[in-house]
């Protein structure tokens, strides 16, 4: 993917360095990052500013832009293992790509430059590549930036701009893609309540509306925190029971509600979610290290549905392929081994039960180093968090079960998950990744 400097950005953004300087820019960006975190009651401060949305273009732009490429790699990596998941997506087309809350356009940008990539050089069908863009943005500041970047970079694409989800046409819905990027974050979604029990909210119903006109597919790529994901779980029942949504990205295995949905479970706490590793351009790397802001480790929560052309049931959950272990959490290395918090069907629930339904556990899994090289391991300690996928068909033999008494007794004097109390299962892998599954 093209580098985002600094200086490409203020390039096209036409921003010259004596109104721009690196000190105001820094001062610009605390802003904004401070409207994120302490003081959120200002977090829509920045859409109206043109300073402080062109200090959100030259430093969340070029940090943000990765986590999509990450996220469509793995979306690809299961349509290439899942033959059934690849019959669905093979007939998936992008006439359009909806990008609500655009901002700058970085969703738009990292999407068309990675379907680009794709096409060109790893025979995606070129009907993934959207011939216009839909950007939509409460801000005007951030429309105009967006523009200007996306003209630069895919001129060949048509652009057309709304100020809100509602205004944008019933028919756009076909053959798009909606894309929510550090967008849903900014919402009132409520995800406490459940819907039966109040009145939704204004964001909510909009939401609702276009989901119900039945856009291909629905990408976010959202804070890895739990506070969002408590949004992300609500909306994933949402479109998956009332819309009939198939989850692709996590967890394409998923027959029901999320592991960490239950109340008053031990895993209640538990939040899904990526770390995305990357390196950065110079500039902005610098620019990263004057505000004390790690943007090398980007932990996100992200989510691709599609919608399935016939409503057979889950066909990918029928797949016999479909048995995947999904790591949402690094605990800790030890001497000998990698933990993980992993999600997947463990023994007791991976042989059809009797209504053909299967529930996603919550399991602990420990990556033996006995069998890895030193340059294995090495990849394993910078390896980001959300891309491993062990099939069970490749690890059978590789996998080492133990059934852990539910007895609260044992452990009682640490409560971290990590120490075993909590898991019904824990399972040991001697040897993963046998095809090098681990670049993306
Ligand atoms: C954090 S920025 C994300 C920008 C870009 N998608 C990215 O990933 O870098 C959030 C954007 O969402 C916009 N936004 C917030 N609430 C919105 C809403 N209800 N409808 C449309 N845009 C919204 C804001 O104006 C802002 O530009």
């Amino acid at each position: 993917m093209n580098e985002f400097s600094l200086a490409t950005l203020k390039n096209i953004l036409d921003i010259e360095d004596d109104q721009f300087s690196e000190d105001h820019i820094v001062q610009k960006i605390m802003e904004v990052h401070r409207n994120f975190t302490y003081s959120r009651e200002n977090i829509k401060v920045y859409h109206n500013d043109l300073s402080l949305a062109k200090a959100y273009a030259l430093f969340y732009l070029p940090t943000n832009i990765r986590k999509l490429p990450f996220v469509m790699n793995e979306v690809l990596r299961r349509m290439k293992f899942l033959p059934k998941l690849k019959l669905q997506t093979s007939k998936l087309s992008f006439h359009t790509l909806i990008d609500v809350g655009c901002g700058p356009g970085t969703m738009s940008l990292a999407y068309c430059l990675w379907a680009e990539d794709q096409i060109q050089n790893h025979g995606l069908p070129e009907s993934w590549l959207p011939r216009e863009m839909i950007l939509v943005d409460v801000s005007l500041e951030m429309l105009s930036l967006a523009k200007k970047i996306l003209s630069y970079f895919v001129p060949s694409i048509q652009l057309k701009t709304y100020s809100h989800l509602s205004q944008v046409p019933k028919e756009e819905f076909q053959n798009a893609l909606l894309c929510f990027g550090h967008s849903l974050n900014e919402m009132s979604i409520q995800p406490q309540a459940t819907h039966s029990q109040r009145e939704k909210s204004f964001d909510e119903k909009i939401l609702e509306q276009a989901f119900s006109f039945n856009p291909s597919a629905i990408l976010m790529i959202e804070p890895g925190t739990f506070e969002f994901f408590q949004k992300a779980k609500y909306l994933r029942s949402q479109l998956t029971s009332e819309h009939n949504y198939q989850i692709v990205y996590p967890c394409p295995q998923s027959e029901g509600q999320c592991p960490m949905a239950e109340v008053g479970s031990p895993f209640e706490k538990e939040w899904c979610h990526q770390i995305l590793r990357q390196s950065l351009p110079p500039d902005i790397e610098r620019l990263s290290q004057q505000l004390s802001l790690d943007r090398k480790i980007m932990p996100m929560t992200s989510f691709f549905y599609i919608k399935p052309q016939q409503q057979q049931g889950n066909l990918i959950m029928k797949d016999p392929e479909a048995e995947l272990f999904y790591p949402y959490r690094f605990f800790q290395e030890t001497k000998y081994s990698f933990e993980y918090g992993f999600c997947g069907l463990p023994p007791s629930n991976y042989i059809n039960s009797k209504d053909g339904t299967r529930t996603l556990e919550l399991m602990k899994g420990v990556i033996l180093k006995r069998s890895m090289s030193k340059a294995e391991e090495k990849l394993h300690k910078h390896q980001s968090l959300g891309v491993t996928l062990m099939r069970r068909s490749e690890m059978e033999s590789e996998l080492e079960w133990k059934k852990i008494s539910n007895n609260s007794s044992n452990n009682s004097s640490n409560n971290s998950l990590n120490n075993s109390k909590d898991w019904q299962w824990e399972f040991r892998v001697k040897k993963i990744s046998p095809k090098g599954d681990y670049d993306v």
